[in-house]
């Protein structure tokens, strides 16, 4: 991982959830925690060159410094004549183009050689898809692999040279891998951690009884790998690839790691995360065309260490605390689920009325403006206007009239309303009579108060007994008359944000503008401060101020 040298520190990490450690943003706007002793060895390497930086990675010794390469690296890779290609044409999911891929099984000059010779060793624990195509792919990109799984059987295949799973091109990979003598498969994970420089956990993590993430298998990985950590002089990065909960690899794999091993993480040995992203049935092409590379990380060395795995494939490289790399996985498939559930819902909705679904859809994926983009998808307020809440219920009418099942589409309305009570729960929560209000309209820069939820939020308010001061520039208080409002409620119209905050003992934001963030700033010093709207780092960590859901 290299750090542009110009960093920016954001105010504190006092808040529980975040990590010890300084805040800071990496590259890509990302916050990430370091440890403040490692931001001197971060702004040096950002001076060296690439290759110099990946050697930096393993040698600047935090305690001893890593060995030569492994003797199961092998020194001279055996003569490669012709070359040969592997072409991967998994079959195209629904909706999508079919892809070809091709890859270079051998071809390797003798620089290619030196340079392999000088890659880091990886064991990987679990040799089920993830693994096999991690084991698979990191030998063919240069890396001895020593893969190891309880399962006899699987160990056998893999050292046949054979696929364990059905995956397109997988089983030619492997084959190769193993003729030139960079894969190994063994039971053992003691000496398979002895004898690499990094190790991969990639275990299944299945739902448990409960419907939680069953963590047995990992937790035996990580006691494995501890012990084998105690009898180990070399620096080591343990990289946790199975889809886990967030927290899981702070609170308690590091801690068995620790415990088994007698050392400390981000001094003695490496920790991080690092998801997988691959689709079965296009796992080869996905590993070298990932959407994004995600690390989470103890410390920088470990983070370095690990990017340098990835180094020239597809897909921004994302350096990020271990939490957020954790949940990123669990959101995208979720995410992936939603999609899934939307697009067959529609297309029920569409059958039943005798409209075309994939000329619906076709249409609806091209808007990458509002539909497949960012937009709308920030954490944040409640939903509201004009249009959202009244065609949402339109469609739930529709299905319903069709007689068409949409519990995901029916679920909106409802997940809109939890949100609006969650705000109001964490206002009433700080026992204020009189709240100041900075936003009335459904959002920023428009007249427009039709279903806005920040007035709904203020009805509960009121009903609740509480005086509600206001400032929008937008509303005036003949807006609110027309709507009916003025006569049920008795709201205060504030002509500046100065007054609103003199006048009241707790700010709620609800308009993410210089007036929402000016009023912000008056009142963080000294009264609570409830943000609605993402009003920035410097309100985040603020101690009287709570986001709505950061
Ligand atoms: N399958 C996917 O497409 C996919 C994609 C991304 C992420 N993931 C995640 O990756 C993880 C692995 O998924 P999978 O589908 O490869 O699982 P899998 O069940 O196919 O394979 C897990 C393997 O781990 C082995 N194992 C169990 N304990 C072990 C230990 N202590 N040491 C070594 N090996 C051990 C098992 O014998 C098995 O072969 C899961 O957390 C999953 O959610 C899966």
């Amino acid at each position: 991982m290299v750090y542009d040298s110009t960093y920016v520190i954001s105010e504190s990490s006092t808040t529980a959830a975040m990590p010890q450690g300084v805040m800071m943003l990496n590259k890509n706007g990302l916050e990430i925690a370091v440890n403040p002793g490692e931001i001197s060895l971060a702004e040096k390497n950002s001076q060296l060159s690439p290759a110099e930086q990946s050697s930096q990675i393993f040698k600047a010794p935090l305690k001893a410094p890593l060995k030569e390469p492994l003797k199961s690296t092998p020194q001279s890779l055996p003569e490669v004549t012709a070359k040969s290609e592997l072409d991967i044409n998994p079959s195209p999911a629904a909706n999508d183009s079919p892809i070809s891929f091709k890859l270079d099984l051998l071809e390797l000059d003798s620089g290619q050689i030196a340079e392999i010779a000088a890659k880091p060793t990886i064991s990987i624990l679990g040799l089920g898809y993830v693994g096999a195509v991690s084991a698979a792919c990191f030998s063919h990109r240069g890396h001895s692999v020593i893969g190891v799984d309880p399962d006899v059987e699987k160990i056998a295949t893999l050292n046949r040279g054979e696929s364990p799973i059905v995956e397109e091109g997988l089983a030619d990979l492997l084959d190769n891998a193993r003729r030139v003598g960079r894969l190994e498969a063994i039971c053992e994970p003691r000496k398979a951690i002895m004898e690499s420089d990094i190790t991969m956990v990639c275990v299944g993590t299945p739902t448990g009884p409960n419907g939680e993430c069953d963590l047995k298998y990992l937790r035996m990985a990580a006691e494995q790998i501890g012990s084998a950590l105690a009898a180990k002089d070399d620096y080591h990065v343990v990289v946790f690839r199975s889809t886990v909960p967030p927290k899981t690899t702070r609170d308690i794999l590091i801690p068995i790691l620790e415990k088994a091993s007698g050392k400390i993480s981000g001094r003695d040995f490496g920790v991080c995360f690092n998801p997988e992203f691959l689709r079965e049935s296009s796992a080869i092409k996905d590993f070298y065309e990932p959407p994004k590379t995600v690390i989470g990380a103890v410390d920088q060395r470990s983070s370095a260490a690990v990017a340098e795995l990835y180094k020239g494939l597809s897909g921004e490289l994302i350096e990020t605390t271990i939490e957020a790399a954790e949940f990123v996985k669990y959101i995208d498939n979720t995410w992936h689920g939603l999609k899934v559930g939307f697009g067959n819902e529609v297309g029920r909705l569409c059958k039943a009325m005798g409209v075309d679904s994939h000329q619906v859809m076709n249409i609806f994926v091209k808007d990458t403006k509002l539909n497949l983009s960012p937009y709308y998808l920030r954490p944040g307020f409640a939903f509201g206007g004009s249009c959202l809440p009244k065609d949402t219920r339109g469609i739930m009418n529709l299905a319903a009239d069709n007689s068409v099942s949409t519990p995901l589409i029916d679920s909106i309305l409802n997940s809109n309303d939890r949100h609006i009570e969650h705000a109001l729960s964490m206002i009433t929560a700080c026992k204020v009579k009189r709240i100041g209000i900075v936003g009335l309209t459904f959002k920023a820069h428009t007249d427009d108060m039709r279903e806005s939820p920040l007035l709904e939020l203020v009805r509960q308010l009121q009903d609740r007994g509480h005086e509600i001061s206001y400032f929008d520039p937008n509303v005036a208080s003949e807006d609110l008359l027309k709507m009916g409002v003025e006569r049920q409620l008795s709201y205060s119209r504030c002509l500046n944000i100065e007054q609103l905050v003199n006048t009241t003992d707790m700010l709620v934001v609800g308009h993410n503008t210089d007036y929402g963030r000016g009023a912000a700033h008056l009142a963080k010093g000294f009264m609570p401060v409830v943000d609605l709207v993402g009003l920035g780092n410097s309100f985040k960590y603020a101690k009287n101020c709570q986001g709505i859901c950061w």
